[in-house]
């Protein structure tokens, strides 16, 4: 991991994009997680700094990876797609082989947070953490729990972020939203 740099922001991390779609990448069926996304990281003043489609295969998926990772820049990568558990949703397995240091907690947050919106999201078999520098999280495909996993987590990612570059300073945790439950 690089060194720490007193420079380093929430906001100074390029946030990449990659769609996991048989049938986005063959163009059978519109993207529509960008859009959403974009909206989402616009509300909290970020963008997207690249976006890419690769289909469900292994290879495909783990060599966009390691493109977007292997440039040393610490970087934000959301995956979109593949994480349940259709004959080809391959994310996972692609995914936790590359990973240097797995972050449980992440995923286990946003299934926490998406099972209330939805017993489905237990089906969610996404993963997190860093290949180098690069944080990558899994999210499900559908546009909505798309945004509704990376909502759960977001704050988490940016403090992840600053930890990871070296940070030494005490935390201070931000309070946890709160939610109708007691
Ligand atoms: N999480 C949230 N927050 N909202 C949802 O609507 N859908 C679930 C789950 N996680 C959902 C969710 C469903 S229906 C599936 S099948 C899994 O995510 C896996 O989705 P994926 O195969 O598109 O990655």
């Amino acid at each position: 991991m690089p060194a720490a740099d007193k420079t380093t922001t929430p906001s100074s991390f390029p946030i990449a994009l990659l769609v996991i779609s048989d049938r986005a990448y063959t163009q059978a069926r519109q993207d529509l997680c960008q859009a959403a996304i974009e909206n989402f990281l616009q509300m909290k003043g970020r963008s997207l700094h690249s976006t890419d489609i690769v289909p469900d295969e292994i290879p495909q998926i783990q060599q966009a990876l390691r493109n977007l990772a292997d440039s040393g820049t610490p970087m934000l990568i959301l995956t979109a797609g593949g994480t349940g558990v259709s004959p080809r949703d391959r994310t996972p397995e692609a995914t936790r082989p590359l990973l240097d240091m797995e972050i449980p907690g992440l995923p286990e947050a946003m299934r926490a947070a998406s099972m209330k919106v939805t017993p489905y999201a237990s089906l969610s078999r996404g993963y997190a953490g860093f290949i180098g520098a690069a944080l990558v999280v899994n999210l499900p495909g559908s546009p909505k729990a798309a945004v509704e996993n990376l909502e759960a987590v977001f704050d988490a990612l940016e403090h992840a972020m600053i930890k990871a570059q070296g940070d030494m300073s005490d935390c201070v945790p931000k309070a946890a939203k709160k939610t109708g439950a007691s």
